[in-house]
C-alpha cells in the first residue's frame, strides 16, 4: 500500500476498532465476521465500501446487477477495500402502481438511512431504471460519503418485422394502431414484447438513459458508462472498473459535493437537450441538486439548454436505439463534440479523480449518422421550454419531439407562428380520460388542447405519466395523431408526444389547471413561452374563490408519508423537511 494511504481512519473504524466502547465493537465484529470478513481485515486501514442493489426478480430493469455483482466485488477487493452489498426499496418502472415515482423518495430514504447507519465509508450506486438513478444520486448528496454510479446499461435493441422496436415508443405506436383497428390485442402484446430482448433497461432515450447520461455528465460515474448494453463484454468490465476506482476515491476522500457543482448541472442540462433526453430530467435533477445544496431553477433548463441542437438519432426524437448510441461513442462522445463547440464545462470535477474536459479529450462521434457534429444536428434549439402563465408557474415543453406536421397543423397557421387558440378539453385523471375520451358530446376535433389534472405528487399520488394523451380513435383514423396535451402530471420518456406537462404547481393544490373548465380557449404562444386560459379575469377569480380541493384518498401509510411531505415537481418532488439534512456523514450515528 502506498504512503498517501497510511494511517487513515475510516469512518467504518467507528464501528470495527473502538476501544472506547469494547462492547459494541464485540457485537460488530463478531457478526460481520460470521460471514465471510475476519477481524484482521476489518480492523485494518481498508475501507469498506457499500455496494447499493437496486435489482432483484422485482426490479428486472436494474437485475443485472445481480450478475455484475462478482465483477464490483473483484474490482473493490483488487484495490484494497472490502465490499458489502445490500439491498434498497425495489424500484421497476413498469411494476409499481399507483407510480414508480411514488418510491423515488423510499428509495432515496432507504439508502440514506442505510449509509448513515451502517459501517460504510463509500458506495456503488447500481441504477438503471428511471428512478433508480435519480432516488440513488440524491441519496449520495445527503450523505455525501464518496459514491460512483454504475449503470446496468440498456438492453440489446428490439426488432419487429425487420424494424426497431424501441421500448416505450412501440407501446405508443402500437395503441394508436390499436385504436385505428389495424391490429388486434396479441399482435399489441407481441410487438411490445418484442422490444424487451435481453436483461437491461430501456434501449431508447426514454428516462433511464436519460438519467444515466445525466450521472455522467454530472461526472459520477467512470467515462462511458452509461450507454454500455447491459448483456456487452463491456459492461462487465465497467463494473470491475468502478469497483476499483470507489476505492480510490474513498483514500483521496472526492465526495458527491466536490464533483456536482453548479458546472456540473450545468453541463447535464446541455447533454440533455443534446440526446433528446426526457422530460423527466428537470425534476430528478433539480431534487439531486437540492439535496446536494446547489442553487439551480427550472428556468435554468430553457435558460442553458434551448439553444442546444438534438445531436443523438435514437428514438423517441430519432431512429436508432442503444447498440448503435453505444457504438458511436455514447455520452462521452457527445460531450466531445459540445465540448468542441464551447458548450462544456471542462474545470468539473469528476469520479475520476480527473476534470471533465481531461475525461473527454480525443472523445469525438464514431458515426454521425447516430452522433452527429454540433454544426450539422439533427434539429436545432432541441432544449426544453418552460412555459408559464395563468394555468401554471411553470411547465416543460420538449421541443425536440414535435413532428414537422404537428408544428405546421398547430404552431405554424399562417402569420402566427408559433401561437394556438384551442377549445380545452379537461379530463380529471387517466380514469376519466378512458372513460369520455371517444364520448361524442365533448366534440373533440383537431382545434381542442387536451387537459389532465389532479395527477400530480399529491394528486395522483407520486405524478403520473399519463399526459401524452392520444386523440379519439376517430381522429386517429382521420390520421390526426397527436393534438397538444397539458397536465400536472409527467410522461413517459419514450414517448414523442409533444405534451406541455409537469406543470406545477399541481392543481390539486390549487395550481391554475384547477379552474380551467371543458370549453374555454386557451392560447399557447411558443413565442414568449405562455399558455393562458383566455377567461375573463372576474369570471377566473369567481372560480377561484369557489374552489374547493378534491378529496384525497391514500391507500397505503406511504402515499399519506409521501403527500404530507411532498414539494412540487418544478422543485423537484423532494421531501421537503428532507432538504435540510445535508452532508450527514459529519453526525456520526449514536453507538
Ligand atoms: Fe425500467 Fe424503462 S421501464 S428502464
Ligand atoms: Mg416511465
Amino acid at each position: 500500500m502506498s504512503d498517501t494511504r497510511a494511517n487513515k481512519r475510516f469512518r467504518s473504524q467507528e464501528w470495527f476498532d473502538n476501544p472506547n466502547n469494547p462492547g459494541m465493537t464485540a457485537l460488530y465484529l463478531e457478526r460481520y465476521q460470521n460471514q465471510e470478513f475476519t477481524r484482521e481485515e476489518l480492523q485494518s486501514e481498508k475501507p469498506v465500501i457499500g455496494i447499493a442493489q437496486t435489482g432483484s426478480d422485482l426490479a428486472p430493469c436494474n437485475k443485472i446487477h445481480v450478475f455484475l455483482m462478482d465483477r464490483i466485488k473483484a474490482g473493490i477487493r483488487e484495490a484494497g477495500g472490502i465490499p458489502m452489498e445490500f439491498p434498497v426499496h425495489p424500484i421497476q418502472e413498469t411494476g409499481k402502481r399507483p407510480t414508480a415515482a411514488l418510491d423515488r423518495n423510499l428509495q432515496y430514504l432507504s439508502l440514506v438511512e442505510v449509509l448513515h447507519g451502517y459501517p460504510i465509508d463509500g458506495v456503488v450506486l447500481t441504477t438503471g431504471c428511471d428512478k433508480t438513478t435519480p432516488a440513488m444520486l440524491m441519496g449520495a448528496a445527503t450523505v455525501d460519503l464518496p459514491a460512483i454510479a454504475l449503470n446496468g446499461g440498456p438492453m440489446l435493441d428490439g426488432w419487429w418485422k425487420g424494424k426497431r422496436a424501441g421500448s416505450g415508443a412501440i407501446v405508443w405506436e402500437s395503441r394508436r394502431l390499436l385504436a385505428a383497428g389495424e391490429i388486434d390485442y396479441d399482435e399489441f402484446m407481441s410487438r411490445v414484447c418484442s422490444s424487451a430482448p435481453s436483461l437491461g433497461h430501456c434501449n431508447t432515450m426514454g428516462t433511464a438513459s436519460t438519467m444515466n447520461a445525466m450521472a455522467e455528465a454530472l461526472g459520477m460515474s467512470l467515462t462511458g458508462n452509461s450507454a454500455i448494453p447491459a448483456p456487452f463484454r463491456e459492461r462487465m468490465a465497467m463494473a470491475y472498473e468502478t469497483g476499483k476506482r470507489i476505492v480510490g476515491m474513498v483514500y483521496d476522500d472526492l465526495k458527491p459535493s466536490d464533483i456536482m457543482t453548479r458546472a456540473a448541472f450545468e453541463n447535464a442540462i446541455v447533454v440533455n437537450a443534446a440526446i433528446g433526453g426526457s422530460t423527466n430530467a428537470p425534476p430528478h435533477l433539480q431534487a439531486v441538486a437540492r439535496h446536494i445544496g446547489v442553487d439551480l431553477h427550472v428556468t435554468d433548463w430553457e435558460k442553458h439548454g434551448f439553444d442546444v441542437p438534438l445531436m443523438v438519432n435514437m428514438q423517441p426524437a430519432g431512429e436508432y436505439l442503444g447498440e448503435s448510441f453505444f457504438r458511436a461513442g455514447g455520452v462521452p462522445a457527445v460531450m466531445g463534440e459540445l465540448r468542441k463547440a464551447g458548450r462544456i464545462h471542462d474545470d468539473a470535477m469528476t469520479a475520476t479523480g480527473k476534470t471533465m474536459g481531461d475525461n473527454l479529450s480525443g472523445w469525438e462521434s464514431q458515426d454521425t449518422d447516430v452522433i452527429t457534429t454540433y454544426d450539422a444536428p439533427m434539429r436545432q434549439n432541441a432544449g426544453f421550454k418552460v412555459l408559464s402563465g395563468n394555468l401554471f408557474d411553470s411547465a416543460l415543453m420538449k421541443t425536440s419531439v414535435i413532428s414537422d406536421d404537428f408544428r405546421q397543423r398547430f404552431l405554424s397557421k399562417a402569420g402566427n407562428e408559433g401561437v394556438h387558440e384551442a377549445r380545452a378539453i379537461v379530463f380529471e385523471g387517466p380514469e376519466d380520460y378512458h372513460d369520455r375520451l371517444n364520448d361524442p358530446a365533448l366534440e373533440i376535433d383537431e382545434n381542442c388542447i387536451l387537459f389532465i389534472r389532479n395527477v400530480g405528487c399529491v394528486g395522483y399520488p407520486g405524478s403520473a405519466e399519463v399526459v401524452n394523451m392520444q386523440p379519439p380513435d376517430a381522429l386517429i383514423k382521420q390520421g390526426i395523431n397527436h393534438l397538444p396535451t397539458v397536465g400536472d402530471g409527467r410522461q413517459s420518456g419514450t414517448s414523442e408526444s409533444p405534451s406541455i406537462l409537469n406543470a406545477s404547481p399541481e392543481a390539486l393544490v390549487g395550481g391554475g389547471l384547477a379552474y380551467l373548465q371543458t370549453g374555454d380557449t386557451v392560447r399557447l404562444n411558443l413565442n414568449d413561452s405562455t399558455m393562458n386560459a383566455l377567461v375573463p379575469e372576474e369570471e377566473w377569480q369567481a372560480r377561484v374563490d369557489a374552489w374547493e380541493a378534491p378529496d384525497i384518498v391514500s391507500q397505503t401509510p406511504w402515499q399519506e408519508i409521501y403527500r404530507t411531505h411532498v414539494g412540487q415537481l418544478a422543485e423537484g418532488g423532494c421531501l421537503e423537511l428532507a432538504t435540510a439534512y445535508q452532508k450527514i456523514r459529519h453526525t456520526l450515528p449514536r453507538d
